[in-house]
């Protein structure tokens, strides 16, 4: 059974009534973020990309037009539930991608100028279609810059690129979880690009 509408079907009605918003549109039918499949998020994946990459470079972030080219850490996006329920997918810039793909486990210290920058995706229950997620980015300053953050530091950019204001604490609480991973969290075994 195909579970989602036909993204075809609406791209030709749009081609009809010119409506430049709907021709975005990524409908879904199964709204449970967790009931979604493989084969739902890797289409849902594919109907975003470009959506995803308008968005987060509308402002000019440097970050935003660059880390498509770094290293993919997941073979597709994976739902974790700790980000709000999103579909996540994160790349790891060059100075970050070797240590990060070993997804090692104890006494991880990843080197300074480490960026890790991970996509969301959110299901929108009511209007039954994916919109883009904030991009969540942690970067690794040098040796006791910033000490309450064990030298990370967290951003986030809203959907349509602007630098949202967030609490380093409300990040890093959580991220603490993960101390032995260097804060960490990792993509879902499932999903981990394997070397
Ligand atoms: C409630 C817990 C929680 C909070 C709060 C949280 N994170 Fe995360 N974060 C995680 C988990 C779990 C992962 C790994 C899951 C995944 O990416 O699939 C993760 C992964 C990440 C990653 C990918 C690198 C990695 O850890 O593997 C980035 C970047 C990130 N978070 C940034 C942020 C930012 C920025 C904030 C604050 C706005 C934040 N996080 C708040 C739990 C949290």
């Amino acid at each position: 059974m195909n579970r989602f509408f036909n993204f075809a079907a609406v791209a030709s009605t749009v081609l009809f009534t010119g409506g430049a918003a709907m021709a975005q549109d990524c409908a879904v039918s199964v709204v449970e973020p967790f009931d979604l499949d493989a084969n739902d998020i890797t289409r849902i994946y594919d109907c975003m990309k470009d959506k995803m990459t308008a968005g987060y470079t509308k402002k000019g972030n440097k970050i935003a037009e660059n880390y498509r080219n770094w290293a993919v850490t997941g073979t597709r996006p994976g739902v974790a539930g700790p980000h709000g329920e999103r579909l996540l997918l994160t790349f790891a810039n060059s100075i970050a991608v070797e240590q990060y793909l070993k997804f090692e486990e104890e006494g991880v210290v990843m080197p300074a100028g480490s960026v890790l920058a991970k996509e969301s995706i959110k299901i929108h229950k009511k209007k039954k279609k994916a919109v883009v997620g904030p991009l969540f980015l942690m970067t690794k300053v040098g040796a006791g810059e910033l000490p309450e953050t064990n030298d990370w530091r967290y951003d986030a950019l809203s959907p349509s690129g602007k630098p949202m204001k967030i609490k380093q604490s409300y990040c890093h609480d959580c991220h603490l979880g993960y101390a032995e991973q260097d804060y960490l969290g990792y993509p879902l075994e499932e999903v981990r690009v394997t070397n």
